[in-house]
Protein backbone atom coordinates (compact mmCIF):
# COMPACT_ATOMS: atom_id res chain seq x y z
CA UNK A 1 0.00 0.00 0.00
CA UNK A 2 1.24 3.03 -0.85
CA UNK A 3 1.42 5.82 2.28
CA UNK A 4 -1.42 8.29 1.59
CA UNK A 5 -0.95 11.60 2.62
CA UNK A 6 -3.56 13.75 4.79
CA UNK A 7 -5.85 15.33 2.75
CA UNK A 8 -6.38 19.42 2.63
CA UNK A 9 -9.32 18.69 4.53
CA UNK A 10 -7.57 17.18 7.49
CA UNK A 11 -4.89 19.62 7.02
CA UNK A 12 -6.77 22.65 7.25
CA UNK A 13 -9.03 20.93 10.31
CA UNK A 14 -5.74 20.02 12.37
CA UNK A 15 -4.74 23.79 11.76
CA UNK A 16 -8.04 25.45 13.03
CA UNK A 17 -8.08 22.69 16.38
CA UNK A 18 -4.22 23.67 17.09
CA UNK A 19 -5.30 27.12 16.88
CA UNK A 20 -8.50 26.72 19.42
CA UNK A 21 -6.41 24.81 21.39
CA UNK A 22 -3.93 27.51 21.75
CA UNK A 23 -6.04 29.88 23.02
CA UNK A 24 -7.66 27.94 25.45
CA UNK A 25 -4.27 27.12 26.96
CA UNK A 26 -3.52 30.59 27.56
CA UNK A 27 -6.98 30.67 28.71
CA UNK A 28 -6.55 28.40 31.89
CA UNK A 29 -3.56 30.70 32.40
CA UNK A 30 -5.60 33.91 32.29
CA UNK A 31 -8.18 32.42 34.65
CA UNK A 32 -5.75 31.28 37.28
CA UNK A 33 -4.25 34.70 36.59
CA UNK A 34 -7.16 37.01 37.38
CA UNK A 35 -7.14 34.97 40.37
CA UNK A 36 -4.25 35.26 41.70
CA UNK A 37 -2.22 38.59 40.42
CA UNK A 38 -4.42 42.02 40.78
CA UNK A 39 -4.16 43.30 44.32
CA UNK A 40 -7.58 44.03 45.21
CA UNK A 41 -8.56 43.21 48.47
CA UNK A 42 -12.34 43.84 48.66
CA UNK A 43 -13.14 41.20 45.83
CA UNK A 44 -16.29 38.63 46.97
CA UNK A 45 -15.25 35.67 47.24
CA UNK A 46 -17.69 34.65 44.40
CA UNK A 47 -15.01 36.17 42.52
CA UNK A 48 -12.72 33.64 42.97
CA UNK A 49 -15.21 30.48 42.59
CA UNK A 50 -16.01 31.89 39.51
CA UNK A 51 -12.97 32.29 37.95
CA UNK A 52 -11.82 28.74 39.58
CA UNK A 53 -15.24 27.04 37.63
CA UNK A 54 -13.97 29.34 34.23
CA UNK A 55 -10.35 27.59 34.52
CA UNK A 56 -11.83 24.72 35.02
CA UNK A 57 -14.40 24.95 31.69
CA UNK A 58 -10.99 26.22 29.92
CA UNK A 59 -8.99 22.86 30.96
CA UNK A 60 -11.95 20.82 29.80
CA UNK A 61 -12.13 22.85 26.57
CA UNK A 62 -7.94 21.64 26.02
CA UNK A 63 -8.48 18.77 26.33
CA UNK A 64 -11.53 18.05 24.39
CA UNK A 65 -9.76 19.99 21.66
CA UNK A 66 -6.66 17.50 22.17
CA UNK A 67 -8.79 14.82 22.24
CA UNK A 68 -9.72 15.52 18.50
CA UNK A 69 -6.04 16.36 17.74
CA UNK A 70 -4.73 13.09 18.41
CA UNK A 71 -7.73 11.50 16.63
CA UNK A 72 -7.00 13.19 13.22
CA UNK A 73 -3.59 12.12 13.83
CA UNK A 74 -2.04 15.74 15.56
CA UNK A 75 -1.07 17.11 18.64
CA UNK A 76 -1.02 20.09 20.40
CA UNK A 77 2.55 21.72 19.89
CA UNK A 78 2.51 20.32 16.03
CA UNK A 79 2.04 24.13 14.61
CA UNK A 80 3.65 27.22 15.41
CA UNK A 81 0.96 29.14 17.63
CA UNK A 82 1.18 33.61 18.29
CA UNK A 83 1.60 35.12 21.35
CA UNK A 84 -1.24 37.69 20.84
CA UNK A 85 -3.24 36.74 23.50
CA UNK A 86 -0.79 36.17 26.07
CA UNK A 87 0.68 39.70 25.31
CA UNK A 88 -2.49 41.42 25.84
CA UNK A 89 -2.22 39.37 28.89
CA UNK A 90 1.31 40.95 29.74
CA UNK A 91 -0.33 44.14 28.59
CA UNK A 92 -3.40 44.04 30.95
CA UNK A 93 -0.99 42.98 34.05
CA UNK A 94 -1.18 46.08 35.94
CA UNK A 95 -4.81 46.68 36.51
CA UNK A 96 -7.59 44.48 36.95
CA UNK A 97 -10.66 46.72 35.27
CA UNK A 98 -8.00 46.05 31.74
CA UNK A 99 -7.76 42.77 32.00
CA UNK A 100 -11.47 42.61 32.68
CA UNK A 101 -12.11 44.64 29.71
CA UNK A 102 -9.78 43.31 27.08
CA UNK A 103 -9.54 38.98 28.09
CA UNK A 104 -13.25 38.59 28.60
CA UNK A 105 -15.01 41.52 27.07
CA UNK A 106 -12.97 41.69 24.05
CA UNK A 107 -11.47 38.40 23.43
CA UNK A 108 -13.46 36.09 24.77
CA UNK A 109 -16.59 37.71 23.07
CA UNK A 110 -14.92 38.18 19.61
CA UNK A 111 -14.80 34.59 20.17
CA UNK A 112 -18.25 33.74 20.30
CA UNK A 113 -18.59 36.41 17.03
CA UNK A 114 -16.55 33.43 15.28
CA UNK A 115 -17.75 30.45 16.36
CA UNK A 116 -20.65 29.92 14.61
CA UNK A 117 -19.15 29.71 11.35
CA UNK A 118 -16.16 27.99 12.26
CA UNK A 119 -19.17 24.62 13.84
CA UNK A 120 -20.94 25.44 10.68
CA UNK A 121 -17.49 24.94 8.35
CA UNK A 122 -16.69 21.71 10.21
CA UNK A 123 -20.36 20.32 9.90
CA UNK A 124 -20.22 20.80 6.02
CA UNK A 125 -16.78 18.51 6.30
CA UNK A 126 -18.89 15.72 8.24
CA UNK A 127 -16.49 16.61 10.79
CA UNK A 128 -19.11 16.58 13.75
CA UNK A 129 -17.54 15.97 16.44
CA UNK A 130 -14.96 18.64 16.16
CA UNK A 131 -18.12 20.83 15.39
CA UNK A 132 -19.61 19.30 18.78
CA UNK A 133 -16.76 20.23 20.91
CA UNK A 134 -16.67 23.65 19.42
CA UNK A 135 -20.52 23.55 20.10
CA UNK A 136 -19.64 23.22 24.24
CA UNK A 137 -16.57 25.12 23.83
CA UNK A 138 -19.26 28.20 22.59
CA UNK A 139 -22.13 27.38 25.27
CA UNK A 140 -19.83 27.81 28.04
CA UNK A 141 -17.96 30.95 26.53
CA UNK A 142 -21.41 32.77 26.86
CA UNK A 143 -20.82 32.06 30.93
CA UNK A 144 -17.16 33.75 30.59
CA UNK A 145 -18.16 36.51 29.18
CA UNK A 146 -21.09 36.60 31.46
CA UNK A 147 -18.72 36.76 34.06
CA UNK A 148 -16.62 39.16 32.73
CA UNK A 149 -19.42 41.61 32.04
CA UNK A 150 -20.60 41.02 35.53
CA UNK A 151 -16.98 41.32 37.45
CA UNK A 152 -16.20 44.62 35.19
CA UNK A 153 -19.40 46.11 36.51
CA UNK A 154 -18.09 45.65 39.62
CA UNK A 155 -14.75 46.80 39.69
CA UNK A 156 -16.08 49.63 37.81
CA UNK A 157 -18.93 51.13 40.18
CA UNK A 158 -16.38 50.12 43.74
CA UNK A 159 -14.11 52.52 41.82
CA UNK A 160 -17.18 55.10 41.21
CA UNK A 161 -16.88 54.69 37.59
CA UNK A 162 -19.59 54.15 34.86
CA UNK A 163 -19.10 50.90 33.59
CA UNK A 164 -20.16 51.76 29.73
CA UNK A 165 -17.41 54.67 30.34
CA UNK A 166 -14.92 52.82 31.49
CA UNK A 167 -15.04 49.90 28.99
CA UNK A 168 -14.50 52.56 25.69
CA UNK A 169 -11.66 53.80 28.32
CA UNK A 170 -9.97 50.79 29.01
CA UNK A 171 -10.24 49.65 24.65
CA UNK A 172 -8.94 52.79 24.16
CA UNK A 173 -6.08 52.72 26.27
CA UNK A 174 -5.25 49.15 26.08
CA UNK A 175 -6.49 47.64 22.30
CA UNK A 176 -4.88 49.40 19.09
CA UNK A 177 -7.99 49.60 16.66
CA UNK A 178 -11.86 49.50 16.29
CA UNK A 179 -13.88 46.17 17.86
CA UNK A 180 -14.55 43.42 14.69
CA UNK A 181 -17.84 43.50 13.39
CA UNK A 182 -20.70 41.71 12.59
CA UNK A 183 -20.77 41.10 16.37
CA UNK A 184 -22.87 37.78 17.74
CA UNK A 185 -25.90 40.40 19.35
CA UNK A 186 -27.73 37.05 20.32
CA UNK A 187 -24.44 35.39 22.54
CA UNK A 188 -23.42 38.66 23.60
CA UNK A 189 -26.88 39.40 24.73
CA UNK A 190 -26.93 36.30 26.71
CA UNK A 191 -23.82 37.16 28.74
CA UNK A 192 -25.61 40.38 29.55
CA UNK A 193 -22.99 42.47 27.29
CA UNK A 194 -24.71 45.39 26.70
CA UNK A 195 -24.25 46.44 23.26
CA UNK A 196 -23.98 50.02 24.09
CA UNK A 197 -21.03 49.26 25.44
CA UNK A 198 -19.25 47.68 21.94
CA UNK A 199 -21.21 48.72 19.41
CA UNK A 200 -19.52 52.23 19.37
CA UNK A 201 -16.42 51.03 19.66
CA UNK A 202 -17.04 49.45 16.49
CA UNK A 203 -14.93 49.89 13.35
FE1 LIG B 1 -12.56 28.17 26.51
FE1 LIG C 1 -13.27 31.19 28.12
Amino acid sequence: MPRRRIGVGVTGRLALLHAVAHIELNAIDLAWDIIARFPETDLPKEFYDEWVTVADEEAKHFGLLSDRLSALGGAYGDLPAHDGLWRAAENTSGDILARLAIAPLLLEARGLDVTPAMIAKLEKVGDDESAAVLKIIYQDEVGHVATGVRWFRWVAESRNLDPQRAFKDMVGQYFKGGLKPPFNTQARDAAKFPASWYEPLSQ
